[in-house]
């Protein structure tokens, strides 16, 4: 097999023949195909697309780079939950053992965050003692024993993935809805899972900006579950406004246990309890309970509190908090009328809430706590946003990112709420 000739045909609008595919990812995951090569080759599909059975044959060698986990062993079917990323996202933390407890198992294999957006694991971390690596035989175990899990992803899992990710982050080709759809594909079904639910996010905050490119992304990877028997479907959510009332490590696993108490923000607890019923629905789990009684009834609480002991975390123990705060007032009377996700994401980022480089550690207690949510009237010199960071130099240029992030009306405009969930796709 000649890579250039495979180049060269996608390059002039050709199709890609099954094998062809095949060698390709697997010669460029074992180092035969050089870095340049599969550059071009990226580059080439990013111009020119590819056709479903291209796409589904190259999903699934991304699979067979790596090991494939197998969870029919258990009792309760299996069912997961994928967010394209979003600020304030800490949907995963209440969701895994609110699912768990209405029935369904959720092996859920998540990452740490880049950029603006914020990542399950770092998350997580800021519980005292908590641990994110797990072998297979101790994630079955947790499985079976507490019916929830969220870990780091093996080195094991699509490497394929890995490598395909690194190389398009430094060639720009990451935006393109064949190669988005096939990494976040080929791991999730290299993990098991029998049912997935994707929430595509929609917004300034998202990777997708508008509703068009989300509904192809979340139908391509509706369709590609199916091809590998995964039963799939998507929402295609609000990211416009950050989810809740904090972004930061700390400060979102603190909001997740309030929505487990049976509180917490009503954008949060609604988008849990419909993914959650999602979740069980795909997946056929009818142990009969509707999530929001295992909220209000304190069984998902239990879950949670379960979960973290078997990962040796403390569910007691104080979370970390930021040295130093800075409170944002509000410069004038009104309805708060748009708080931008992507400003509140990049203020939360530069106070250290997440990483610009992979291997750079995490503030754990810095974020941004929101005081107001569109359609509330503000006061002038009312606290809009309290900023926490352990280095007050950051303070400057997360504000900076903040400037222009946010609009204050005449009260008497009135306000329409954007809907949450936007529309649903597949299964
Ligand atoms: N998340 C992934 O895992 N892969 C992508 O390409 C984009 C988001």
């Amino acid at each position: 097999m000649d890579v250039v000739d495979v180049i060269r045909t996608k390059r002039d609008t050709g199709v890609l023949s099954d094998t062809q595919i095949d060698w390709v990812i697997d010669a460029y995951t074992r180092g035969v195909v050089a870095e340049e090569q599969m550059a071009a080759l990226l580059m080439a599909v990013f111009f020119r697309g590819m056709s479903s059975a291209e796409l589904a044959q190259w999903t699934a060698a991304m699979i067979a780079s790596g090991e494939r986990m197998d969870f029919s062993s258990l009792e309760r079917p299996t069912t997961d939950k994928h967010s394209t990323g979003g600020v304030g996202d800490k949907i995963t933390l209440p969701l895994t053992p609110l699912v768990a407890a209405c029935g369904g198992a959720v092996p859920q294999l998540s990452g740490r965050g880049l950029g603006h957006t914020g990542g399950t694991l770092d998350k997580l971390e800021s519980i005292p003692g908590w641990r994110a690596t797990l072998s297979q035989a101790e994630m079955l175990t947790q499985l079976r024993d507490v019916g929830g899990v969220i870990c780091a992803a093996g080195a094991g899992l699509a490497p394929a993935d890995r490598k395909l990710y690194a190389l398009r982050d430094v060639t720009a080709t990451v935006e393109s809805v064949p190669l988005i759809a096939s990494s976040i594909m080929s791991k999730k079904i290299a993990e098991g899972t029998s049912a997935l639910v994707l929430d595509v996010k929609v917004g300034t905050g998202a990777f997708m900006k508008d509703v068009e490119q989300a509904r192809e992304l979340a139908v391509t990877m509706v369709e590609l579950g199916a091809a590998h028997g995964v039963k799939t479907s998507a929402l295609l959510t609000d990211m416009n406004t950050p989810l809740g009332r904090t972004a930061g490590n700390a400060l979102e696993v603190t909001e997740s246990l309030e929505v487990l108490a049976g509180g917490g923000p009503s954008d949060v607890k609604e988008l849990t309890i419909t993914l959650a019923r999602e979740m069980l629905r795909v997946c056929g789990a009818d142990s009969g309970k509707d999530p929001e009684d295992a909220l209000r009834d304190g069984s998902a609480m239990d879950v949670w509190r379960a979960m973290i002991r078997a990962q040796g975390g403390d569910p007691d123990a104080l979370l970390p908090r930021a040295r130093h705060t800075h409170v944002v007032n509000a410069p004038d009377s009104g309805r708060l009328v748009r708080l931008d996700a992507l400003a509140v994401g990049v203020a939360a980022w530069r106070l250290g809430a997440g990483r610009a480089r992979k291997e750079d550690p995490v503030a754990f207690g810095a974020g941004v706590e929101l005081h107001a949510k569109p359609g509330d009237v503000v006061q002038a010199g009312q606290p809009l946003l309290t900023l926490h960071t352990d280095d007050e130099e950051r303070f400057s240029r997360a504000i900076e990112a903040l400037d222009g992030g946010y609009d204050i009306a005449a009260a008497a405009n009135g306000f329409t709420p954007s809907p949450l969930v936007i529309d649903t796709v597949g299964a």
